[in-house]
């Protein structure tokens, strides 16, 4: 089976959140499960040069809004698979990957790409696998092309939701000019007097999948559907939901370079020098008996950033450590500082996007903090397990299907989890975490629990194989 998986972001080549991760990390996973994969993704000016292979094609040639476009395509197997990186500096050589008025129009010109690039490659393509609105546009695009171009014939697509949020809203008078003239293809992006290109991918696709179960199920109902639920429940016989998994190559406390000791469940002496070393970085007085809460993410209102904020100064009145990397929104960031500045012996704060930093934290705090309102999968929550920081979090998406409460009776579960989007549950989980922390054997098993666990992608590559196959039935 021959899958192409096109991603607007995968690591190593870029990234600003988890679909990265699990871009990069997927066709590597499915490549190992027998499947012949091939990652298409952007050649951005943050990429870095390290990564780039070869040149694989000098001149792909394209048609482009009425004039034709020279782009080329690298090559890499830096993500451990074969990789295409479509360079055009027009689009995608810019100081940041999103935030554009016009990003519609640069991933409708990924898309095209992409599939100019497939086909010139020439290999028969089973699967095209599209993830997020990004790559809304070649679903709309393969489901009119099988019907006259032989070469996509037997192609069917699968399209992940990996976060419903955003969705690539544009004027419907653009379509014509991104190379969708027909009625056919109108339709499927045609919402609420827009074109919205993740109606479009949900729309056109063979086969949806969510990236957890309970996150297939939430953006069904109204509340969390952005106006698409209905369209999602329609649909809903061809809609599965796929737990991400790890990538152990990179995220593994027993072979992880950046951290200053590496650990592992039977031995988890190295974590105290972690811990030690996290205080350190920030500056922080050294007491490797008072626990320290860890959180790192994208600063937005998805995150629950503003519970964080509601029980703060009582982690401050535990006696505690808070530790935050992450960036986003002014105030959130704005908070982050001012806490520093309040209890400058008990927080630290990195603002930014700091990859190694982003290690030391798994590895050296003791608590993970994850109050999202929602969460599509969330990665690290599972990176908290693997590094024996044991996760707090909302009962929300992938955080619902990963975290399990600790049982003081069967000594079962990794981790706290707590319901309604309110400081009172959530500070109640802090409270009971922490005096689960004071008692070290209680402490260790939780972790332990949480460490010994597999979320390996071998696992969930399984799963997305089964769904092609099926996908193929159709
Ligand atoms: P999302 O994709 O919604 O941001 P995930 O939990 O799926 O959430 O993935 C977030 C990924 O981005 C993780 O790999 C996390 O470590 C990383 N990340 C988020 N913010 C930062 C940051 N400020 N510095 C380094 N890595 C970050
Ligand atoms: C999105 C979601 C996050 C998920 C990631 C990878 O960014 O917000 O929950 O883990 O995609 O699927």
């Amino acid at each position: 089976m021959r899958v192409a998986v096109i991603s607007s972001e995968a690591v190593p080549y870029s990234k600003t959140g988890g679909l990265a991760d699990v871009a990069g990390a997927l066709p590597k996973a499915l490549k190992r499960a027998g499947a012949d994969s091939v990652l298409i993704t952007p050649c951005y000016l943050q990429t870095k040069g390290e990564f780039i292979w070869s040149t694989a094609i000098e001149d792909l040639w394209l048609e482009w809004r009425g004039r034709s476009y020279r782009a080329k395509a690298f090559y890499s197997e830096a993500n451990g698979s074969p990789t295409f990186l479509i360079d055009a500096p027009e689009f995608f050589h810019r100081d940041s990957i999103y935030g554009f008025t016009e990003d519609y129009e640069r991933f409708a010109f990924f898309n095209h790409a992409a599939l100019v690039l497939l086909k010139r490659v020439g290999k028969k393509i089973d699967i095209v696998h599209l993830n997020d609105w990004h790559c809304g546009f070649a679903a709309v695009k393969l489901a009119h092309l099988r019907f006259w171009d032989v070469f996509w014939k037997d192609t069917r697509t699968v399209f992940s939701v990996h976060n419903l949020a955003y969705q690539g809203g544009f004027g419907s008078g653009e379509l014509w000019d991104l190379g969708f003239g027909s009625r056919f293809e109108q339709d499927h992006f045609a919402f609420e007097g827009y074109a919205s290109a993740m109606k479009a991918g949900l729309s056109a696709s063979d086969m949806l999948s969510t990236v957890s179960p309970t996150y297939g199920v939430e953006i069904q109902r109204s509340e969390n559907g952005y106006g698409l639920d209905w369209l999602l429940r329609a649909r809903s016989s061809r809609l599965s939901g796929i737990t991400n998994g790890v990538d152990y190559e990179v995220w593994n406390p027993e072979t992880d370079e950046l951290l200053a000791a590496n650990y592992s469940w039977q031995d988890l002496s190295g974590k105290r020098t972690c811990k030690r070393e996290l205080l350190d970085q920030f500056s922080l007085p050294v007491d490797l008996d008072t626990p320290v809460f860890g959180t790192v993410s994208r600063l937005t209102s998805q995150k629950g950033i503003e519970l964080i904020q509601q029980v703060a100064g009582e982690i401050i009145n535990l006696g505690a450590y808070f530790i935050a990397l992450g960036s986003g929104d002014r105030s959130y960031e704005d908070f982050f500082q001012r806490l520093r500045n309040a209890a400058p012996g008990q927080v630290g704060f990195f603002r930014g996007y700091n990859e190694d930093l982003a290690h030391t934290i798994e590895a050296g705090a003791d608590l993970f903090l994850m109050p999202s309102r929602f969460e599509p999968c969330g990665l690290n929550q599972m990176y908290s397990l693997r590094y024996g920081t044991v996760p707090i979090v909302r009962a929300v998406g992938g955080l619902h299907d990963t975290i399990h409460n600790f049982d003081r009776v069967s000594g079962q579960g990794n981790g706290f989890k707590f319901g309604p989007f309110s400081a009172g549950p959530f500070l109640e989980k802090i409270y009971e975490a922490v005096f689960a922390f004071a008692e070290p054997e209680t402490w260790r098993a939780i972790q332990v629990n949480g460490m010994k666990e597999d979320h390996s992608w071998e696992n969930a590559a399984q799963k997305y194989i089964g769904l092609y196959k099926y996908t193929l039935q159709l």
